[in-house]
C-alpha cells in the first residue's frame, strides 16, 4: 500500500523515536565517559551526535509543514495580514507573489522577505477588481514561475468604524450605493476572479494545489453594535460595523464551499475567520470588546501564521470546505 505522507510521518518519528532515546542513552554515557577522560574526540562526538538529533527534528518538521518551493498568490498583500502571511509562507520555504494595489510596497516587501528569508518573493501592482490585470499577472507569473500551488484571498476594503465622524455613512440608511459595489468588488468580485484565473491555474497541476480565502468571525456572527456606541450621540449617528462586512465575509464562506466542490481531486479551499487583530484601538473600544473573548485579548498580528502555514502545506491534506474558527473562542459563546 502506498504510504500518504501522513503515515510517513509517524512511520518516521516513530523509528526517529527508538533511535533518539538510544542516542540520549549513548549521549549520557559519553559525557561520563568525557568526564572522566577528559579527552576531546569524547566532546567532539557529543556535538556531532546533537547536531544529528537537532537536523532530523527538522527534517520531520519540513516533510508535513514544508511549503519548500511553493509558489503562493496573496492578495491584499501589502496590508497588516497580508504581510504577516507572506513571512509565514516564505518562512515556510514557499515563494510568495505579492499582489497589491501599489508597487513601492509590494516591492519593499519582496526585497525584506528575499533577504530574510532567501526566496524569490516577488511584488506586483495588481487591482484584483479588474479582470485583465489579473488575467496579465496570472500569466506573467506561469511565464515566471512555471506554475501556481496556491491563493490566498485576503484583500479587502476593512473600514475602521472608529475614525468616522460627522454624518454617519456607516449606517445603513445613509449607505451609498458606491461604497456597497465598491466593498464587494473587492472583497467578494476579486476573490471570485482571483480563483477563477489563479484557481484554474493551480487545478490544472498534476498535484492540484490550494485556495485559502480569509474571512472573518463576523462571517459567522453579526457585528455586535453595541461596541461601537459613543455616549452622548443621538442613535442615528451612532457608529456601526457597515453592512458590507457581514456580506462580503459570509460571502466568501459559500464561495470555500463551492470552490472545494468544484475541482474536488485537485483544489483543496478552506476559509479562516480570525477574530479582531490589536492595532492600537481605543482603550474602552478593546475593553468592551475583550469582555466578549474568552482568551481575553484580541489577537496579535502574527498569531494567524501557524493555522496559514497549516492550511496551505500537506499537514491540512485532507481538510476542504472547512471554516477554521481563530477567535481566541468569541463565536463558541
Ligand atoms: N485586521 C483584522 O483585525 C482582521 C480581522 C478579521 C479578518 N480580517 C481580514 O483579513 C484580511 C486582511 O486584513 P488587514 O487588517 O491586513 O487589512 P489591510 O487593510 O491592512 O490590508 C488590506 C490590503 O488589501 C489591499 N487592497 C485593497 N483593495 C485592493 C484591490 N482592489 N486589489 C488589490 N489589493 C487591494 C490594500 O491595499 C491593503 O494593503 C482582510 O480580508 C480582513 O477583512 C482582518
Amino acid at each position: 500500500m502506498q504510504d500518504t505522507v501522513k503515515d510517513r510521518f509517524y512511520i518516521e518519528a516513530g523509528s526517529w523515536n527508538n533511535g533518539f532515546l538510544m542516542k540520549v542513552g549513548s549521549c549520557a554515557f559519553t559525557i561520563l565517559l568525557a568526564h572522566w577522560s577528559n579527552q576531546a574526540w569524547f566532546l567532539n562526538f557529543l556535538t556531532r551526535t546533537l547536531l544529528e538529533i537537532i537536523n532530523k527534528g527538522e527534517e520531520l518538521k519540513k516533510t508535513l509543514f514544508s511549503l519548500e518551493n511553493h509558489i503562493v498568490v496573496i492578495t491584499g498583500a501589502a496590508g497588516m495580514l497580508g504581510r504577516q502571511h507572506a513571512d509565514a509562507v516564505a518562512g515556510s520555504g514557499g515563494v510568495p507573489i505579492l499582489l497589491d494595489l501599489h508597487e513601492q510596497p509590494v516591492k519593499q516587501l519582496a526585497a525584506d522577505l528575499k533577504e530574510k528569508h532567501g526566496v524569490e518573493a516577488t511584488g506586483y501592482t495588481v487591482d484584483i477588481t479588474h479582470e485583465g490585470q489579473i488575467a496579465q499577472n496570472c500569466a506573467q507569473v506561469l511565464e515566471r514561475f512555471g506554475r501556481i500551488d496556491a491563493l490566498v484571498n485576503n484583500a479587502a476594503n476593512n473600514p475602521t468604524v472608529e475614525s468616522q465622524d460627522g454624518k454617519n455613512f456607516s449606517r445603513l440608511e445613509n449607505f451609498p450605493l458606491e461604497t456597497w459595489e465598491a466593498d464587494l468588488a473587492v472583497g467578494l468580485t476579486g476573490a471570485f476572479l482571483c480563483a477563477k484565473h489563479y484557481g484554474y491555474s493551480i487545478a490544472k497541476n498534476q498535484s492540484g494545489g490550494v485556495i485559502l480565502n480569509i474571512s472573518s468571525d463576523l462571517g459567522l456572527i453579526a457585528p455586535d453594535q453595541r461596541l461601537y456606541k459613543k455616549p452622548g450621540l443621538p442613535d442615528e449617528q451612532q457608529l456601526v460595523k457597515p453592512v458590507t462586512y457581514s456580506v462580503v465575509k459570509t460571502g466568501l464562506i459559500g464561495l470555500t464551499r463551492y470552490l472545494a466542490t468544484y475541482w474536488p481531486s485537485k483544489v483543496r479551499c478552506n476559509a479562516i475567520c480570525p477574530g479582531g487583530v490589536e492595532a492600537g484601538q481605543p482603550e474602552e473600544f478593546l475593553k468592551e470588546l475583550t469582555s466578549r473573548i474568552p482568551i481575553g485579548r484580541l489577537a496579535r498580528k502574527d498569531e494567524y501564521k501557524g493555522v496559514i502555514i497549516f492550511l496551505l502545506s500537506e499537514a491540512s491534506s485532507y481538510l476542504s470546505g472547512s471554516v477554521i474558527t481563530v477567535d481566541g473562542g468569541r463565536t463558541c459563546m
